[in-house]
C-alpha cells in the first residue's frame, strides 16, 4: 500500500502540467499503465490554438471553437480556456519548452481546419506533443514518484461516498493499493476502441470506465471526433497525417485528383472535422479512395518531418500523394467536470481527454486539446495548492477503508468478454462515423451478451492486465452506443443517416449517464 497527497491516473500533457505546478512539499504519485511517453499526447502533431497572432484575438477563437463544437459547448470553458490561452503559451515558451520560431525569435503560428485566423503554435515542425512531453518529463523527473506499467481497475470509495484511493495491477500480475486526498484520472479518451484510430494502443476509455462503476456522472459519450487524414493502406491505418498539412496548402484529391471539398463547404480542404471526414468516408464507402496531394507545399520534409518519416517507414511516395482514410480520434464526451475538474464524486478529479468540461460541445476545434489539458491541469493544481477539499488521510490508518459498494467474486460461469478486435470492429460498423437506429441497437444488444452488469458489479483483481483492458472497452463501448441511441439527431462528431439534421438545440442538451444508485 501506498499514500499520497495527489494520485495521479495518467501521464499525458494534462496530467504533468498538474504535477509540475503541484508544489514541492506534496507527495504525488503517477501511475501509468504503460511508460510515461507512451500516450496520445507524445503523437500530437499540429500544436496548440491560442489567439496569440497580430490582429486576432480571444473573442475570434472562441467563435471558432462554438462554430465547431455545433454550439453544444459550455461558453463559460469556452470563454475562460480561449482567455487565458495566450497566457499558457507564453508561460511554457518562457520556461523552456522549445516551440517553432521565425528568424526574428517570433512564434511561427500555424492554420488547420475551422480556424479563421493562423494560430496554432507548434514545435519541431509536426512533433509539438513529443516537444511538449519532453518538456514536462525534464521538469517532473525526479520530483515525483512515477509508477510504470500498472493499470488502474478499481477506484476506492468510503462510506461516505468520497473517492479515496484506487486499485492498480501490474504487469507480472501483482496488485497494490494506493490512497491520497485527490484522486486525478487523466487516462486520455477511448480511440482504440475503433479499427481505425490515431491514438495509442493504451488508450481504451479506462479512467471513464473506472469513474463510470464507481457512480460518477459521464457527460456527452455520442460525440467522437473522426479525424480526416490517417495514413491509409490495405485496409488500414498507420497513424495521423496533420491537418496542418491541409493548412499549409494540402488538398484533398480522388484517383482522378479531382478535389472532393470543393462546393462542400465554404472552407473547403479547412471545412470543420466532422464534415470533411464524413466527405471522405462517403467515397471510401463507393470504393474509392481519397488523396492528400501536398504538391505545393514548399520544404513538406522540413516542416512535417514525422509524416515525411511516417510515409517513408510505410513505403508511400509523398512527393506524389498520401493515401488517406477518418479514423477515431478524440472523446468530446468523458467523466463529466467542472472547470476545477471536480467530478460528481468527491475526492475524484478528471483532465484531459478523460474529462468532459464541455469546452468542446459535439465537435472538438483542431489543436484544443493539448491547450484543455494546460488549462485544467493548472486549474487543479491551483485548487490543490489552497488546500483543496481534504479528506483526512493523516487521520486514518493504514486500515483498507470499506468499499461503498460490496463487488462479488466471479461466479457466474457465462460471464465472458469480447476480443478486442471484436469490439473494435463492430463499433466502427455500427457506432462510427456514420450511425443509425438499426446498427446501434444491434451494438447494443452485442455488448448486453457480455453481462456489463457482473462486470461492473465484480471484483476484478483475478483478471489479466489484458482482460481488463477489456472491461474498460466493453464499459466504454457500451456507454457510447446507450448515448448515440438516445440522440436522435446529427451534430458535430455523430451523425446519424436515420436523423441526418441538427434538431433546435433545446430539444437535448448535455446527455449525463450515471450508475443508478442503491
Ligand atoms: C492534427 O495535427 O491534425 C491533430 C491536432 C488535433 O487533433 O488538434
Amino acid at each position: 500500500m501506498k499514500k499520497a497527497d495527489v494520485l495521479i491516473i495518467g501521464s499525458g500533457v494534462a496530467a504533468l502540467q498538474l504535477a509540475k505546478r503541484i508544489r514541492d512539499e506534496k507527495n504525488v504519485i503517477i501511475i501509468t499503465k504503460s511508460f510515461l511517453k507512451n500516450g496520445n499526447s507524445n503523437l500530437a502533431q499540429g500544436g496548440v490554438a491560442a489567439a496569440i497572432g497580430e490582429g486576432d484575438h480571444p473573442d475570434s477563437h472562441f467563435a471558432d471553437t462554438l462554430e465547431a463544437g455545433r454550439f453544444h459547448n459550455d461558453r463559460t470553458a469556452v470563454l475562460k480556456v480561449t482567455r487565458e490561452a495566450p497566457g499558457l503559451i507564453k508561460k511554457l515558451w518562457a520556461e523552456g519548452c522549445r516551440f517553432d520560431t521565425d528568424e526574428e525569435g517570433r512564434l511561427l503560428l500555424g492554420m488547420e481546419g475551422a480556424h479563421s485566423e493562423h494560430r496554432i503554435v507548434h514545435g519541431g515542425g509536426d512533433a509539438t506533443g513529443q516537444r511538449m512531453m519532453e518538456h514536462f518529463e525534464s521538469a517532473v523527473a525526479g520530483k515525483f514518484t512515477i509508477i510504470e506499467n500498472t493499470i488502474v481497475f478499481d477506484l476506492i470509495i468510503d462510506s461516505s461516498g468520497r473517492c479515496i484511493g484506487a486499485k492498480g495491477k501490474r504487469t507480472d500480475g501483482s496488485i497494490e493499493s494506493f490512497f491520497a486526498d485527490h484522486i486525478v484520472l487523466a487516462t486520455g479518451g477511448c480511440g482504440q476502441l475503433y479499427s481505425h484510430t490515431s491514438n495509442a494502443e493504451t488508450v481504451t476509455g479506462d479512467g471513464i470506465a473506472l469513474a463510470y462503476k464507481a457512480g460518477a456522472e459521464i457527460a456527452d459519450m455520442e460525440f467522437i471526433q473522426f479525424h480526416p487524414t490517417l495514413l491509409y493502406l490495405n485496409g488500414k491505418t498507420h497513424g495521423l497525417i496533420s491537418e496542418a498539412v491541409r493548412g499549409d496548402g494540402g488538398s484533398l484529391v480522388t484517383e482522378e485528383d479531382i478535389a472532393i471539398m470543393e462546393g462542400v463547404h465554404p472552407m473547403g480542404n479547412l471545412a470543420p472535422r466532422h464534415i470533411v471526414a464524413q466527405t471522405i468516408y462517403d467515397y471510401l464507402r463507393e470504393g474509392k479512395q481519397i488523396y492528400l496531394d501536398v504538391s505545393t507545399i514548399e520544404n513538406f520534409a522540413e516542416r512535417f518531418p514525422t509524416i515525411t518519416a511516417l510515409c517513408e517507414k510505410n513505403h508511400v511516395d509523398w512527393k506524389k500523394r498520401i493515401p488517406v482514410a477518418p479514423g477515431s480520434h478524440f472523446l468530446m464526451g468523458g467523466v463529466k467536470t467542472d472547470l476545477i475538474g471536480r467530478t460528481s464524486i468527491k475526492g475524484l478529479y478528471a483532465i484531459g481527454e478523460a474529462a468532459c468540461t464541455g469546452l468542446h460541445g459535439a465537435n472538438r476545434l483542431a489543436s484544443n486539446s493539448l491547450l484543455e489539458g494546460l488549462f485544467m491541469g493548472k486549474k487543479l493544481s491551483e485548487w490543490i495548492n489552497e488546500g483543496g477539499e481534504k479528506n483526512g488521510m493523516e487521520k486514518r490508518d493504514a486500515e483498507f477503508p470499506e468499499n461503498r459498494r460490496p463487488l462479488t467474486e466471479i461466479n457466474n460461469r457465462d460471464m465472458r468478454l469480447p476480443e478486442i478486435e471484436g469490439i473494435k470492429r463492430t463499433m466502427m460498423d455500427n457506432a462510427g462515423i456514420v450511425r443509425s437506429e438499426e446498427g446501434l441497437l444491434k451494438q447494443k444488444h452485442w455488448l448486453e451478451g457480455f453481462q456489463i452488469e457482473e462486470w461492473l458489479n465484480t471484483d476484478l483483481g483475478h483478471l489479466t492486465f489484458e482482460e481488463l483492458t477489456r472491461v474498460s472497452m466493453l464499459i466504454t463501448s457500451w456507454l457510447i452506443t446507450d448515448s448515440a441511441m438516445k440522440r436522435t439527431e446529427s451534430r458535430g462528431g455523430h451523425f446519424r443517416s436515420d436523423h441526418p439534421c441538427e434538431k433546435n438545440h433545446d430539444w437535448i442538451g448535455r446527455q449525463i449517464i450515471q450508475r443508478a444508485k442503491e
